[in-house]
């Protein structure tokens, strides 16, 4: 059984015996391990249930430990941790030769970032290896952005989960790689394209799985509550069953008009920010009233929408039946 404690220094002793321990982070909580410690690693993959072949990303507590891991730091990388570091970038850059090729999934490069919480960072200064965290959730569930949903998802495969509340941002980092020509999104996350094209100017986006770049984020199915959860673009032009106990999740408050629906709106003022730090919240929440299905309705797809609409897709399937959705 995980058990919850809030003690810095408990997490910190079963780090250093290479146990995994779920940790906060801005984005969500992450199933930390010694990165330095293979056993510590493959702890985290069997904890997952997550194929060996998906890398995992490092997570450091100074700027400049990114060398220990990084043999190339770009000019435009730099720029971007000048700018987001700490904070919900992850870049992807040619690994060090002794980087274990256990952590990178067999692939020449390695995911790097710099959290921004205080839980952590504290936790970061006082051990002296990184930690690989995965997002702390079994394989293709949702990730948790509270120490409750880690236990719900990992419960009896972890021994300890250390609490720092409710995490602020709400969805992973954006993945920036810097491994060809030009700088590649690989995911969609918390800074949006427009921030990063404002700092290194125009990137390519491909978050669809290539053989060179693997991401299980980019699985097409991820993220997924275990409610039947559909999507659509407008609710309003939507006929959803009078008689079934159905689960809503949109950007703005709605009227209800449907008596067995639970309403949950993303933001009041239809703030992408504040919705980003609700929808794992509300999946979580509403994936346990044991509805007949969730509808969660798409937001418009700029800035921040589109790492939504991304995890979104991800955990729905399109309604299937009316043809709204284009
Ligand atoms: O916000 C986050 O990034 C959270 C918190 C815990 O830090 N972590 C997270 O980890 O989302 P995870 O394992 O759920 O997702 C890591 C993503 C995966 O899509 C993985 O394929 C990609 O990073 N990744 C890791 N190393 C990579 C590499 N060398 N090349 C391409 N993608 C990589
Ligand atoms: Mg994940």
């Amino acid at each position: 059984m995980a058990r919850i404690t809030q003690d810095i220094e408990e997490a910190i002793a079963a780090l250093k015996d290479n146990l995994p321990v779920a940790v906060p982070t801005e984005t969500v909580y992450g199933l930390a391990a010694n990165a330095l410690n293979d056993d510590a690693v493959k702890s985290v993959f069997e904890a997952k249930q997550r194929p060996a072949d998906h890398p995992l990303i490092v997570h450091i507590g100074k700027r400049n430990d990114l060398y220990n891991w990084a043999e190339d730091v770009p000019q435009q990388a730099k720029q971007l941790i000048e700018v987001f570091w700490p904070g919900p970038l992850t870049l992807v850059l040619p690994k060090k030769s002794a980087v274990s090729t256990l952590i990178t999934g067999g692939l020449d490069t390695v995911a790097v970032r710099m959290p921004n919480h205080p839980i952590l960072s504290e936790l970061l200064s006082k051990i002296d290896f990184a930690l690989v965290a995965p997002s702390a959730n079994a394989f293709t569930h949702i990730s948790p952005t509270c120490a409750g949903h880690v236990v719900r998802s990992l419960n009896d495969r972890i021994p300890l989960v250390l609490d720092g509340g409710q995490c602020t941002v709400g969805i992973e980092s954006t993945i920036v790689a810097f491994n060809g020509d030009k700088p590649i999104i690989l995911r969609h996350g918390a800074i949006s394209i427009e921030e990063i094209t404002s700092v290194i100017g125009e990137v390519e986006v491909t978050t669809a799985p290539t053989k060179e770049l693997r991401a299980p984020g980019m699985h097409h199915v991820h993220y997924a509550p275990r409610t039947i959860c559909y999507r659509v673009d407008q609710l309003h032009s939507t006929d959803l069953p009078f008689n079934k106990k159905i689960g809503i999740i949109t950007l703005l408050p709605q009227v209800d008009i449907y008596p067995n629906a639970s309403y949950r709106a993303l933001s009041d003022k239809g703030d992408l920010k504040q919705a980003a730090r609700h929808l794992y919240q509300f999946l979580h929440e509403l994936d346990q009233l044991e509805l007949d299905m969730i509808i969660i309705e798409r937001v418009e797809n700029k800035n921040q929408g589109k790492a939504l609409n991304d995890r979104i897709n991800r955990a729905s399937q399109p309604y299937p039946f009316n043809h709204q959705e284009k």
